[in-house]
C-alpha cells in the first residue's frame, strides 16, 4: 500500500484534510497510509527551536538543519541507493509540479514530504537528505503545508480504487496535455442560458467529437503554451530536426 509521511512545524494544519473526502475514504478503506509528524518532535535544546537566523543577514529566519535531518532520516533513512523513501522538499526553489510528475510519483510506493516554513531551509539540511525538490506553481505562499495537501490530493486520486469512476482520471484536464471542454448538468435551462443541443441528442459519438473540438479550442485559447505541446490524438508529432 503507498505511505505517504509529511514533516511540518502546523501538523493541525491536516486534521481535516486527512479525514474528509477522497483521501479520508481512501485512507478508513486501507488504499493508503498518510502520517504527520512534528518537526519539532525531533528539535533538541531547552526551546527546541526549529529555526535560526541567516548567516550573512536577510530578513526572517531560515529552517535549521540539525531537525529536519533527523526528522527526514528516521523516517527515510539516510539518502542514498538504499533510502526506503523518496523524499521531496516543498519550496518555490523547486521544479514546477505537472500532472506528468504526479503520474510518475503515483508509482513510487513510499514518499516524505518535508513543508519548508520561514523564508527557507539551510542548504545543507537539502543537499544532506531531501531527494527533489518541488514547487506547485510560480508564486510565494508562506509554507509548504498547502502544496503538500495538493501533492497528497494529486497522488490519492491515481491510486487503482480511490475514483469511483476510473474513467475520471482518464478524461480530465492535462491528461493528454488538453484542458476539459465545458460540462454541464440539470436543469435544462438556468437564468435563461441552456445547454449546448449535442449534449442533449444522446448522440454518443458527436458528443465526443464536441467534447474534443471544445477542448482542443479552450486549451488554444486560455493555455496557447499546452497547446503547442499537445499531440493531437491519432497523429504522429512531427520531429523538428531537418533530415540531413
Ligand atoms: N512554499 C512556498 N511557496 C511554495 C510553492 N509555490 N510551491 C511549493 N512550496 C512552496
Amino acid at each position: 500500500m503507498p505511505r505517504i509521511d509529511i514533516v511540518t512545524i502546523f501538523p493541525g494544519l491536516f486534521e481535516a484534510f486527512l479525514e474528509e473526502s477522497l483521501l479520508g475514504a481512501a485512507r478508513r478503506e486501507g488504499r493508503v497510509v498518510v502520517e504527520v509528524h512534528d518537526l519539532r518532535d525531533f528539535a533538541t535544546g531547552r526551546h527546541r527551536a526549529v529555526d535560526d537566523a541567516p548567516y550573512g543577514g536577510g530578513p526572517g529566519m531560515l529552517m535549521k538543519p540539525e531537525p529536519l535531518v533527523a526528522a527526514i532520516e528516521s523516517l527515510a533513512g539516510p539518502k542514498g541507493p538504499e533510502r526506503l523513501a523518496r523524499v521531496l522538499l516543498l519550496s518555490p526553489q523547486g521544479e514546477r509540479l505537472q500532472q506528468a510528475k504526479l503520474a510518475k510519483l503515483a508509482e513510487t510506493e513510499y514518499i516524505v514530504l518535508v513543508c519548508g516554513r520561514y523564508e527557507g531551509v539551510d542548504q545543507r539540511a537539502v543537499e544532506l537528505a531531501v531527494d527533489e525538490e518541488v514547487s506547485i506553481g510560480d508564486y510565494v505562499l508562506s509554507g509548504g503545508e498547502v502544496p503538500a495537501m495538493a501533492i497528497v490530493e494529486g497522488l490519492v486520486r491515481l491510486i487503482p480504487g480511490v475514483l469511483g469512476n476510473p474513467e475520471s482520471a482518464r478524461t480530465e484536464s492535462f491528461q493528454g496535455g488538453m484542458l476539459e471542454a465545458p460540462q454541464f448538468t440539470r436543469p435544462a435551462e438556468f437564468r435563461g442560458l441552456g445547454v449546448p443541443e449535442v449534449l442533449l441528442s444522446g448522440d454518443h459519438g458527436a458528443v465526443e467529437r464536441w467534447r474534443i473540438e471544445q477542448a482542443r479550442t479552450h486549451t488554444r485559447q486560455r493555455r496557447p503554451d499546452l497547446a503547442a505541446e499537445t499531440t493531437e490524438p491519432g497523429t504522429v508529432r512531427q520531429s523538428k530536426r531537418k533530415e540531413s
